[in-house]
């Protein structure tokens, strides 16, 4: 269940990643912080490149870096931006792909919840797995 201590937990270490975003460029730093199904926290900052599309979300950073450890699931990302910040669409696929019902909290700096989201409601009709079994058949 998610409780308002879950909550605040998720955001206080999305705030903490934020402090470790790669953004020269944009100079927009954003922090996420998500539970896995097996209840460890891993975090993500978006990193960037002087080539600029190989720029990578803070989302996907801590998503990646969960199913490299062998995650598959997650509940709930936290996500903190100085100004609430929603995820991109890429970022929302990825989530989608992971768990479609997960909940994404969108927080500023302060730590404060300004957003509250299902993926699902963010990518309404995602494309995922269930589209590719007729070709995998
Ligand atoms: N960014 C994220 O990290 N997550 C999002 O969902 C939106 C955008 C990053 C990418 C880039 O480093 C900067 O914010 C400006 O687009």
């Amino acid at each position: 269940m998610l409780t308002n201590e879950n909550r605040q937990t998720l955001i206080a270490k999305a705030v903490q990643a934020y402090h470790q975003a790669y953004a020269p460029y944009s100079n927009y730093a954003v922090g996420a912080a998500l539970m896995a199904e097996s209840g460890k926290i891993y975090d993500g900052v978006n990193i960037e490149n002087a080539v600029y599309p190989l720029t990578v979300c803070a989302e996907r950073v801590a998503i990646f870096k969960a199913v490299s450890e062998g995650e598959r699931s997650f509940s709930t990302i936290a996500v903190v931006t100085k100004n609430g910040g929603t995820p991109c669409g890429s970022c929302r696929q990825v989530m989608a792909e992971f768990n479609p019902e997960a909940t994404v909290l969108i927080a500023n700096l302060k730590g404060e919840l300004v957003g509250e989201y299902l993926v699902k409601e963010l990518l309404p009709s995602a494309f995922g797995d269930a589209d590719l079994e007729e070709a995998r058949e």
